[in-house]
């Protein structure tokens, strides 16, 4: 073998390059929100999408779509409602965006923005697979803006202050629980170390 044998010719490097800053992309996108663009599996979108109501009421947000999965699953299921796929990732999104050119879902649409500046006061509902910070943050944005009944889903992370009306485990989401709530008609844990009620 000589060092010749090594080399990459043009189309090999620009391939690698590619890939490499691909990886970066994903990388760096991963750190900035604290959430990889981890995709849920398709027993998981079904056994979620289950949870939800049949019949809904609003735009229905994939609160962080990623490649896209979870939304067009919503877009199958609900073909009467706007499914809003909302991802900062610029790759993910991309892809997303090309796969609704390809397969064209007349309900679906993609957004690559952050989804803590999306308001959702037309949300019927909400489903989202993302980490146990952001789910924090976004449940007081969630009792600001969605109206009262909007159904909230979330794959294997809870809101620590809201109880679920409903929580289920199936083989194929493994061994995480999806949960889903009702915004406005769940009662609230009080946060830990608050005082109670004067008297109680
Ligand atoms: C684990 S993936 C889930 C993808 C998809 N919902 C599914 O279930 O297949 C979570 C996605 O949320 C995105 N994300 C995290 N924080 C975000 C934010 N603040 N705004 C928009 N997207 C965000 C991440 O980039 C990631 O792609």
């Amino acid at each position: 073998m000589t060092p010749s044998d090594l080399a990459l010719d043009g189309a090999e490097a620009i391939t690698l390059v590619t890939l490499l800053l691909g990886g970066l992309l994903i990388v760096g996108y991963a750190l900035r929100t604290g959430v990889p663009p981890m995709p849920t599996g398709p027993g998981t979108r079904a056994a979620m999408l289950r949870l939800l109501p049949e019949r809904i009421d609003g735009t229905i947000y994939d609160l962080g779509s990623g490649w896209g999965g979870l939304a067009f699953a919503a877009a199958r299921r609900y073909p009467g409602n706007p499914v809003v796929g909302i991802e900062l990732s610029p790759l993910p999104w991309l892809f997303s965006r090309v796969m609704l050119a390809v397969f064209r879902y007349p309900n679906l649409s993609f957004r690559r923005a952050d989804l803590m500046a999306v308001p959702l006061n037309d949300a019927g509902a909400a489903v989202c697979y993302l980490m146990p910070a952001i789910m924090q943050r976004l449940a007081p944005k969630l009792d600001a803006e969605a109206r009262p009944g909007t159904v909230v889903v979330s794959y294997s992370f809870a809101f620590d202050r809201w109880v679920p009306d409903a929580a289920l485990m199936e083989a194929d989401a493994g061994p995480l629980l999806i949960y889903r709530y009702t915004v406005g008609r769940r009662p609230v844990t009080p946060a830990p170390g608050a005082s109670s009620p004067a008297g109680t």
